[in-house]
Order: C-alpha cells, then structure tokens, then sequence
C-alpha cells in the first residue's frame, strides 16, 4: 500500500485567508501586511494581539483600551481555580492549558451573553493566570493573579517568577509572543479551523489547536531542542553528538520547515536576542553549544533553524522552566488561532477532505463461527 503524494497535505492549497503569509519568496512572513521583522522592531505583543484580532493596528486610545479590556479578563472563577490545583504538578503544562481551556467553557460557556469576541478575549487574558496558578498552587504555594503589569508578557513574567521582571526579559518573552503569533495553515491553526467548520463553539477550537500544538514535530519541538541542547557541555561533544544522531537518520529538533526554503525569518530575531541574553548570563556553554548544533545542521544538512531552536535557549536564560516553553507559544498563538476561527465564521463550508482509497477489495464478512482460529 503506498501514499498519495499529498501525504502530509504538502503543497496543497486548503482555503484561502487575508491573514498571514509564510514563506513568500522564500523567506517572508507578514501579519496582514505587515512585515515580522517590521512588527518586531516597532509594536509590543499587545499591539500585534489587537492587529490580529481586529485586522488593524490600534492607535493610541484603542490600544490602551485593549489593555484594559484584557487585564480586567485575568481573574479566574474559583471552580476553574480548583480544578487547576487538583492537576498534579508532574502533569504536562499543555495538559493543564488544555484543561483550563475546557473548564472555562463549561463555566463560561459561548452563547447568547458571550460571543465568540469575547470568549476569544478571556481566554488570552486568562491563559498567562491559569498556567502559573496551576504551576504554585500544585507546588503548594497561593499566587494572586492580579500583578498590576500593563503587557502580557511582564504579567506573565511576574506570575511565574512572582516578583517584577527584568525589562530585558520582558523583551525578549514580548518578541518571541510577535514571532509566534501567527502562522497561516499550520497544524494547529487548521485543527482550529476544521473544528470551527463544524459550527462548534471557540473553547473546542481552541482546545483542540493546543492539542496539535504539544507534538513535537509543530511547537513542542522548542522543548525537545532544550532537551537536546542540554546534553552537550561543550561544542565539540555537541558536533559529535549530532553527527552521530544525523548518521543514525534521527531527526533534530528546531530544524527544517515545511514551508520555507532557505531560512525561518523568525530565527533570526530570537537567536540575537538568545545571544544577547548568554552574554548578560555569563553563559558559556548553552549558546556556544547551540551555534556548533546549527553550523553542524547546515553544513552537513543543508538546514536552517526554525522559530523554535534559538526560542529554547532564550527562554532557558530567562529561567523558565523547559515544560512551559510550548505553553508560552499557546499564550501568543492563540491570537492567531482566533483569527482564523473569526475568518472561517465569516465564510464557513464544511471542511470535509475526501482521501484515496488503498485498503482491500470489497469483501464479504465471515461469520464469527466460520473464521478461523
Ligand atoms: N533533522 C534531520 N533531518 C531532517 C530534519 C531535521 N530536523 N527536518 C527534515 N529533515 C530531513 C528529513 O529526514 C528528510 O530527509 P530524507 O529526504 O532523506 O527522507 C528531508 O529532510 C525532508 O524532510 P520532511 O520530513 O519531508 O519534511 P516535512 O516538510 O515533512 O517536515 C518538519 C517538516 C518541520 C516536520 C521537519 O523538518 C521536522 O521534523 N523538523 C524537526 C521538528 C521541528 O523542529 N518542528 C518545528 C517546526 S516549526
């Protein structure tokens, strides 16, 4: 039996969106129009959040209303609060975004008082409380949710370190929230829009997109890249260690798109950010390391570095802990899941693929008595 050649759906054009572009002439990637090199150097997260969700980007009054809007949406209702500290403190984070993100549409439910706007909303002024609530409070410790922080990334910040973050790592978490806002039709994204052709509500589109996320071939790769940069303490055991997974055809996490040709554009801005924070660190193996794993890549693979290899370094030198970095991808990609759950509303069929058929001729059942033992 083989495959079609539309294994993976490679290649294939799955609808059409005003969105995001990835990939154009090879290396682009625009956020209704706007360039991400162009985003990163001019507008916060909190801009990009807006610019996502409402297809322009805010002036002044509206972006201060965003802000608003959202830091009065982080409070979590005392049911959900329950449920997250009864989640063990061994469980996976995306495990515990994803129930969150259930538990709150049980609660909360999409319907005649709160449309799919303003679920959207909740969900990315909750999403920062929920992980660091269930992260202290499985550990024993109570956390007040409400920090005072205007940006999403210091509130985030502030929430799992419990004090006020250090500006450098704000901005290092608020770029990396642009670089992973939106992505076109990746996984996750067309897991959100398949769910939401069903005319199914926003808290299971959502759910559903985390779940696509956590696999590390899609974002859980920026946690198996940690994991990997980790077992090397030099640059040269780290080019022998690569050689010897590369020889053994196993695949290296942070490496290679699908979509993009020559290099992920968003590698770039995070690896100088990586860079800047090994330096302020003292770090002389992490970064080191990271860069002999990527030369080693394109010299023996021909491969560039995606948006995740240089986000796991990054994120390592701000303290984070390696299980929440495809969470803090959920905190920014959530925006641009709901864009596209917005998008499909707006023009929803049905998406129902059919495939070809490789399986066995018809055939008639035998009777259980008659088959064969
Ligand atoms: N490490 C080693 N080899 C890799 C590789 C990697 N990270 N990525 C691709 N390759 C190789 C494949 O083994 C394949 O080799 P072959 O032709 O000898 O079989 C070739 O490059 C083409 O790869 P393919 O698996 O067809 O690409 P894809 O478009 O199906 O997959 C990814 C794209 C992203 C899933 C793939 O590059 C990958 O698994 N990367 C690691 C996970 C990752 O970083 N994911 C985050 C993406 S943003």
């Amino acid at each position: 039996m083989s495959a079609n050649n539309t294994q993976g759906l490679a290649g294939v054009v799955a609808g059409s969106t005003h969105i995001c572009t990835v990939g154009k002439a090879g290396t682009g990637l625009t956020y209704f129009g706007y360039g991400i090199n162009d985003l990163c150097d001019h507008c916060t997260f909190d801009e990009v959040s807006y610019l996502l969700l409402h297809g322009e980007l805010p002036n002044e009054n509206q972006l201060k209303d965003w802000i608003q809007k959202l830091a009065a949406s982080r409070g979590l209702p005392e049911a959900l609060k329950s449920t997250l500290a009864a989640i063990p403190a061994d469980a996976h984070p995306m495990d515990v975004l994803r129930t969150g993100c259930s538990m709150l549409g049980c609660l909360e439910p999409e319907g005649a008082d709160r449309d799919g706007h303003a679920v959207g909303l909740r969900l990315l002024a909750a999403f920062p409380g929920m992980l660091c609530y269930w992260y202290h409070s499985s550990r024993g410790r109570e956390i007040d949710l409400d920090t005072g922080e205007t940006s999403l990334a210091a509130h985030f910040l502030h929430l799992l370190k419990q004090k006020a973050p250090d500006p450098l790592e704000v901005k290092v978490i608020d770029t990396s929230l642009i670089l992973y806002a939106e992505h076109e039709f990746n996984a996750s994204t067309f897991t959100a829009r398949v769910v939401t052709s069903t005319l199914s509500d926003v808290y299971s589109a959502i759910a559903a997109a985390i779940g696509a996320l956590r696999g590390p071939l899609h974002g859980g790769a920026n946690e198996a890249a940690m994991e990997l940069i980790e077992k090397f303490s030099s640059p040269d055991s780290a080019e022998a260690g690569i050689m010897e997974l590369l020889s053994s055809k196993a695949l290296i996490m942070g490496f290679g798109h699908r979509v993009y040709t020559e290099s992920d554009p968003r590698s770039e801005v995070i690896q100088a950010l990586s860079k800047k924070l090994a330096e302020k660190c003292g770090d002389t193996v992490i970064y080191p390391v990271s860069e002999r794993i990527h030369a080693v890549m394109k010299r023996e693979k021909n491969l560039f570095p995606n948006a995740d290899f240089y986000s796991a370094s990054a994120y390592h030198f701000c303290g984070i802990p390696t299980p929440m970095f495809t969470p803090i991808f959920v905190l920014s990609r959530v925006t641009g899941w709901l864009a596209h759950i917005y998008e499909q509303r707006a023009n929803n069929r049905l998406i129902r693929p059919t495939a070809d058929y490789i399986g066995p001729d018809t055939r008639k059942v035998t009777p259980l008595s008659n088959r064969p033992l």
